[in-house]
C-alpha cells in the first residue's frame, strides 16, 4: 500500500507532522524485500575469485560492525513514540541483523575465518542511533560509489554483485530513514530544546568525520601505522585496488551520481541526506581530475 500524493496536503506538509510520519513509516515498510541468508545459493568462484575474495581486509569488522548497529538500531526503536515509526526501525533492526547473518552466511561457505563478535549492548538508546545513523550516512554513500565501480570492472564476480545488491538497497533505504527520522525528532522537540539536540548532532557529526580524518592519515602513514586492516580504511582506499584509472575524482563523481539514481527511486517527498553528498560536491569540484 502506498500513499498517493493527494493523501497529503502540502499546507500540513512539514518535518514531523502526522503526514510526514506517516510517509516516512510506509516507505520503509512497505519497500522491505523478503530474504533469507542462510538459503542463499552462493556462486562458485575460481580459485583467483576466492583468493581476492578471502584477501579483502574487512570480513571480521564488518561482522562487528554490523553487530553493533544492529543491536543500537533494535534498541532504539523503544526511544519513538510514534508506533508505525518504531516498528520501521524494529525492521530495520531486523535488516541489521539480517546483513550480520548474509556475512557469516558468507564467509562460512567461502571458509573466511571471523571470530562471532562479542554481545553488544547499547547504552544511551538515542545517542548511540544517532551515532549509528550518520556513520551509516558516510559509510553508505561511499559504498555505493564502489560497488557501482567493482560492478563495472569485475572486481567481484557478477553472482555475488547479485547477492550484495539488496544489502546496498537497504543502506539506501537506511539513510533515508535516518535523516527524516532526525528532521521528525528535532521538529517535535519544544523550541528550547532544540539547539541542544542540534549540538549533539554536530558534536556526533565532528567525531565521525574526526574518525576518518585519522584514518585518512594513518593510512597516509603506511601500512605500519597499524590501520591498514580495517573496513572503514578499505572504504578510502578501495578506489585503488578496483583498478587503473579509478582515481579518487572519478570515485566522488560515481558515489554522487550513484546516490542520486539510488535516492530517485523513492517518493520525493521524503528528504534527502544532504551533509555527505555537499562535502563529497565540494571535494570533487577543489580536487584535480588526476588524483
Ligand atoms: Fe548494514
Ligand atoms: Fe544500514
Amino acid at each position: 500500500m502506498s500513499v498517493a500524493p493527494a493523501d497529503i496536503e502540502s499546507s500540513t506538509w512539514r518535518p514531523g507532522s502526522a503526514e510526514h510520519r506517516r510517509l516516512l513509516a510506509q516507505f520503509f515498510l512497505d519497500t522491505h524485500i523478503e530474504y533469507v541468508p542462510e538459503k542463499i545459493r552462493w556462486p562458485a568462484l575460481s580459485a583467483a575469485e576466492l583468493a581476492r575474495l578471502t584477501a579483502l581486509p574487512f570480513w571480521q569488522e564488518a561482522v562487528s560492525t554490523e553487530n553493533v548497529t544492529s543491536n543500537t538500531v533494535a534498541a532504539a526503536a523503544a526511544i519513538e513514540p510514534d508506533p508505525a515509526v518504531r516498528a520501521a526501525i524494529a525492521l530495520q533492526g531486523f535488516e541489521e541483523q539480517r546483513h550480520a547473518r548474509l556475512l557469516t552466511a558468507l564467509t562460512a561457505h567461502y571458509g573466511i575465518p571471523i571470530e562471532p563478535p562479542p554481545p553488544f549492548t547499547p547504552r544511551a538508546l538515542e545517542s548511540d542511533f544517532l551515532f549509528a545513523g550518520f556513520g551509516e550516512c558516510f559509510d553508505s554513500f561511499f559504498a555505493f560509489g564502489l560497488f557501482a565501480l567493482a560492478r563495472g570492472s569485475g572486481y567481484f564476480p557478477a553472482g555475488l554483485v547479485r547477492v550484495f545488491e539488496p544489502v546496498m538497497e537497504e543502506e539506501v533505504r537506511h539513510i533515508l530513514f535516518f535523516v527524516n527520522w532526525l528532521a521528525a525528532r528535532r521538529a517535535r522537540l519544544p523550541w528550547w530544546q532544540r539547539p541542544a539536540f542540534r549540538a549533539r548532532c554536530a558534536w556526533i557529526i565532528l567525531k565521525q568525520v574526526a574518525s576518518r580524518v585519522k584514518t585518512a592519515r594513518a593510512l597516509g602513514k603506511g601500512p605500519q601505522a597499524g590501520a591498514a586492516k580495517t573496513a572503514e580504511n578499505f572504504t578510502l582506499t578501495a578506489h585503488q585496488e578496483l583498478g587503473a584509472g579509478v582515481t579518487l575524482h572519478r570515485l566522488l563523481r560515481t558515489c554522487l551520481e550513484e546516490n542520486d539514481r539510488r535516492m530517485s527511486a523513492y517518493d520525493e517527498r521524503l528528504l534527502r541526506p544532504r551533509l555527505v553528498p555537499g562535502i563529497a560536491r565540494v571535494l570533487y569540484r577543489l580536487l584535480p581530475a588526476g588524483i
